[in-house]
């Protein structure tokens, strides 16, 4: 395994080649543990994983507290609408006082960009040692989601050996609402360091031009690129010229709850022009895999039938390959020992 040096993980525009091999390397040793059984290594014993969300979720946080009982460590939920924020405690004091109780991992979930990172830069200030790992922010970022999206197209192009060379040179076509999406955004980092060459496909009220030259520059606070060489990132408005040729099919959810004009004529519109289904796909050329963050809006950006056609569609694959791709951030955040299965 190689060096590791991230103290938090708060955007994979931070993460460097190598930071992407290690995550899939150990991923993909988490997944192949037996799936029945004793299924728990000690790594984590005796540390403490609390999940702070502010917004909802049913795949992140669940499969964050899965992965570490996995690894034996103690799980602690927070529920906003019972906690004392509604008595006025700020964010960060509620952090802090997680923090005090002893945890060595906060993942935090919340709805405006830039919280997770606010805390972590505060914890850090006032000398604690906890890991602050983003659940997904705003518009901003969702580290986990795009490095298990990472590791399913890696899994699909080359299953013995999913690393992120397996991305290079494939085109991965990313469809819909990219300018509402942290997973996009987080998926365009990931996909350019291994080398894919990026598709972006959507109507231009929600994929603006200057997302074409989204990974040309590190996010503000960031001093440089860690990946000297990026794949490319293009933009087309139309499936028929996005999809002959593509290597795989990301849909991204319309994120309707963040839209406050009026972005879309229809839902029905949307999937004539947007949506993808079994007779879509046959634009490809080619068998290729459908992906999907969740949740999913049946019919809009998938066609039920494909959406439940496991030979092509990935999203229970997604959420599967969720598990082991936190256990490796947590482990990587919070373990002391150099490898998990020395222990076990
Ligand atoms: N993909 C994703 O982040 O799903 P949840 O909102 O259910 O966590």
């Amino acid at each position: 395994m190689s060096r590791w040096s991230h103290r938090h993980v708060l955007d994979l525009a931070a993460f460097s080649l190598a930071d992407f091999t290690t995550v899939l390397e150990l991923a993909q040793r988490f997944r192949s543990l037996p799936t029945s059984g004793a299924r728990r290594l000690p790594a984590l014993q005796g540390r403490l994983v609390t999940s702070l969300f502010f917004e909802p979720s049913t795949r992140t946080r669940s499969s964050f507290e899965l992965a570490a009982r996995r690894l034996s460590a103690d799980v602690q939920s927070f529920s906003p609408a019972s906690s004392s924020l509604s008595k006025g405690e700020s964010l960060l004091d509620t952090a802090r006082t997680y923090v005090a109780m002893g945890a060595d991992v906060l993942v935090v979930r919340h709805a405006c960009a830039g919280v997770p990172a606010a805390m972590a830069r505060a914890l850090d200030r006032s000398g604690e040692r906890v890991a602050v790992l983003n659940g997904g922010d705003g518009l901003h970022s969702h580290p986990s989601q795009g490095l298990l999206d990472l590791l399913t197209l890696a899994r699909w192009f080359e299953p013995t050996a999913p690393t992120p060379a397996a991305l290079a040179g494939k085109r991965i076509v990313i469809v819909g609402d990219v300018l509402h999406s942290r997973v996009a955004r987080s998926n365009l980092w990931a996909l350019t360091a291994c080398g894919a060459d990026v598709v972006l496909c959507g109507p231009a009220t929600l994929l603006p031009d200057g997302f074409a030259a989204f990974v040309q520059a590190p996010p503000p606070g960031q001093a440089h690129d860690p990946v000297e060489c990026r794949g490319t990132i293009r933009i087309v408005r139309q499936l028929e010229e996005a999809l002959p040729g593509a290597d795989a099919v990301m849909t991204l959810r319309l994120q309707q709850e963040r839209m406050h004009q009026h972005l879309l004529t229809s839902l029905d519109t949307y999937h004539r022009h947007y949506g993808i289904s079994h007779q879509r796909l046959e634009l490809c050329g080619k068998p290729v895999p459908v992906l999907h963050p969740g949740p999913v809006n049946r019919g809009v950006e998938l066609s039920g039938a494909l959406l439940d056609d496991p030979s092509c569609c990935l999203v229970e694959e997604q959420v599967r390959n969720g598990i082991p791709i936190r256990m490796a951030l947590l482990y990587l955040l919070a373990a002391a020992e150099p490898d998990p299965f020395t222990a076990a």
